[in-house]
């Protein structure tokens, strides 16, 4: 067989990353796939910008769109971000012609991933996600497949390493908030618009994801009920601290009699419990299953190698011929997600 051709769209931090694998490490690509692996065209905005590695040998596409359409590109690779725009355009083309796509796009996926996924079911392709959560975690994959034989009953977890850093930054270092903040931008964690992660939205994006493949729904972001670590003051934390617990961005999706209840917002957690112990940008995601019991998986939610690393997991799956499902099961056979809001006082 010939090598899996890829043509990647976005060259920020997770695109170099990507970039950088793939070259460095061709001969270990090659035993793993049978087959090898190939870069033939990219796309970004600056095409001047240093990346840390040659594009040189590759194709270079303005469009993303012409990019994703090309007939020597098998797979695209969309590492673009946002939820509509290119990312999408360039998304849809592949998917249309058949082309697999692996995206991190975890905004694209809460908002259209229903759509997506029966647009890649029509056409044949596979359209895969392991870097859209909790970043280095392969929890998709957990939950997709070493997990497939279970009833899920719950999936709780830290999905967002820039709350997390703030929040232990206040906690353990005295910071304020604008403290922790910068230091946590400094570590290139935020994402474009800090608002996605400070207000909770992209660990909610992140969240209804995960709840998708566990309870078999559709994706019902909409459904998720939010608040940001914006009010937390330092102050909360201290009294916090006081009787034993951490604040944490806490997401948790279950199914309940009353349906589907999704939430991400500021919790208690006991200091001594794994997810109090969590500190740092790291991530954690919580799994529980009728028959395995509780699974905790615990590493890094952003950042190059690990983002990349969850990028060529997909990619390595697809040139081994194993395609998945997008949300683990058909797309067409996935349920309206009823939802049910948790107990309000
Ligand atoms: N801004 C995200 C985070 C990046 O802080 O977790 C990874 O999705």
């Amino acid at each position: 067989t010939s090598p899996l051709r890829l043509g990647i769209a976005g060259l920020g931090t997770v695109g170099a990353g990507v970039v950088k694998i793939v070259r460095q490490k061709a001969e270990l690509l090659s035993h793993r796939t049978g087959r090898g692996i190939e870069i033939v065209a990219v796309s970004a905005r600056n095409r001047d910008k240093d990346r840390g590695v040659s594009l040189q040998p590759f194709d270079w596409e303005d469009d993303p769109v012409a990019l994703a359409s090309r007939d020597d590109v098998d797979v695209l690779v969309e590492l673009i971000g946002g939820s509509d725009g290119p990312a999408k355009a360039a998304t849809e083309a592949a998917l249309k012609r058949g082309k697999d796509v692996v995206t991190a796009n975890k905004a694209m996926l809460a908002h259209h991933g229903q759509a997506l996924a029966e647009l890649a079911e029509t056409n044949g392709a596979a359209l895969r996600f392991e870097a859209a959560v909790a970043g280095g975690i392969p929890v998709v994959k957990a939950l997709t497949e070493g997990l497939a034989g279970n009833e899920i009953t719950r999936v709780m977890g830290v999905m967002n390493g820039t709350c997390n850093y703030i929040l232990t930054r206040m906690e353990s270092g005295g910071l304020t908030y604008q403290e922790a903040f910068d230091e946590a931008d400094g570590l290139g964690f935020l994402e474009a618009d800090p608002e996605l992660d400070v207000g909770g939205i992209d660990a909610g994006h992140k969240l209804s994801l995960l709840s998708s493949i566990a309870f078999g729904t559709q994706v019902a972001f909409d459904a998720v009920e939010l608040e940001g670590i914006g009010r937390v003051s330092i102050d909360d934390i201290r009294q916090a601290a006081d009787m034993g617990f951490k604040i944490k961005l806490l997401g948790t999706c279950r199914m309940t009699g009353r349906g589907l209840e999704q939430r991400m917002a500021p919790c208690l957690v006991p200091e001594r419990s794994a997810l109090g112990q969590l500190d740092g940008g790291t991530n954690m995601v919580v799994i529980e299953g009728d028959q395995v019991g509780q699974i905790v998986l615990r590493g890094a939610g952003a950042g190059e190698g690990p983002t990349a690393s969850a990028v060529m997991g997909d990619v390595i799956d697809i040139a081994r011929g194993y395609r998945g499902s997008t949300f683990g099961q058909a797309a067409s056979s996935l349920k309206p997600a009823t939802p049910a809001k948790s107990a309000t006082p």
